[in-house]
């Protein structure tokens, strides 16, 4: 099988900039696992299903016609059907009903083979929050990133105004402690590092300085 390195952690943490870092200078496969969850969270707002509606959210789970893609430009784009959903599912409201439908069971079960889909060659770089304990546990590179609330609020603050999705520090900072709660306390899943994952705290690294020790180890 393909080589996997999973990135798991708490939200802000820089996970998703540090795989993508990663994927790229090894020319390898990006998994963003939050996106499929982001993706199921807009699908059930869409289509008026409740977040506890968990026969109809797993039925969105395997249908999500998502597709993603690379525009001319090269920047990335995600696709719900014809829909470009790129920015709509980074909203905090997406977000907070993600972590909401990633508690449920069926909903996990039906991402789970659509997740390891991507395990092909040359390689994958996956991350989220149960990559390294649950879709890949035989990956060969297991990283646990970590980072202090403050700086993850901060980190996620300065992400969302970039993309025009301006929102006050202090609303962000309870969204970020709510999610991290539901996500450690589920039963399933739970956002906790693989035994056998190396953790590494990025409160005081840079994007460039996370990723070069990642690649380290990974070349090990
Ligand atoms: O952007 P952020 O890092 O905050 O979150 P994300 O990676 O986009 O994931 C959004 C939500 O999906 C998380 O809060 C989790 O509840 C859920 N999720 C999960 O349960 N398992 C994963 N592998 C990835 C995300």
């Amino acid at each position: 099988a393909a080589p996997v390195i999973t990135i798991d952690g708490p939200s802000g943490s820089g996970k998703g900039t540090v795989a993508r870092r990663v994927a790229q200078t090894l020319g390898w496969h990006l998994l963003d696992s939050g996106a499929l969850y982001r993706l199921v969270a807009l699908a059930s707002l869409r289509a008026g299903v409740d977040a506890t509606d968990e026969p109809r959210l797993r039925e969105l789970a395997v249908e999500l016609p998502v597709v993603f893609a690379v525009r001319a430009d090269g920047s990335e784009q995600i696709r719900l059907g014809d829909q470009d959903v790129t920015l709509d599912i980074r909203t905090e409201e997406c977000g907070l009903r993600a972590s909401a439908v990633a508690v449920l069971p069926a909903v996990r079960e039906a991402l789970l083979e659509r997740q390891r889909s991507f395990q092909v060659p040359p390689g994958l770089v996956a991350d989220g929050r149960d990559m390294g304990t649950v879709v890949f546990p035989a990956a060969a590179l297991k990283v646990f990133l970590t980072a202090s609330a403050a700086e993850r609020a901060n980190r996620r603050y300065k992400q969302l105004k970039e993309k025009g999705l301006g929102v006050s520090l202090a609303a962000l900072s309870r969204d970020i402690e709510d999610r991290d709660r539901r996500d450690s306390e589920r039963s399933v899943a739970p956002l906790r590092p693989a035994a056998d994952a190396r953790i590494l705290d990025s409160s005081d690294l840079t994007i460039n300085e996370v990723s070069d020790k990642i690649l380290g180890w990974a070349r090990q």
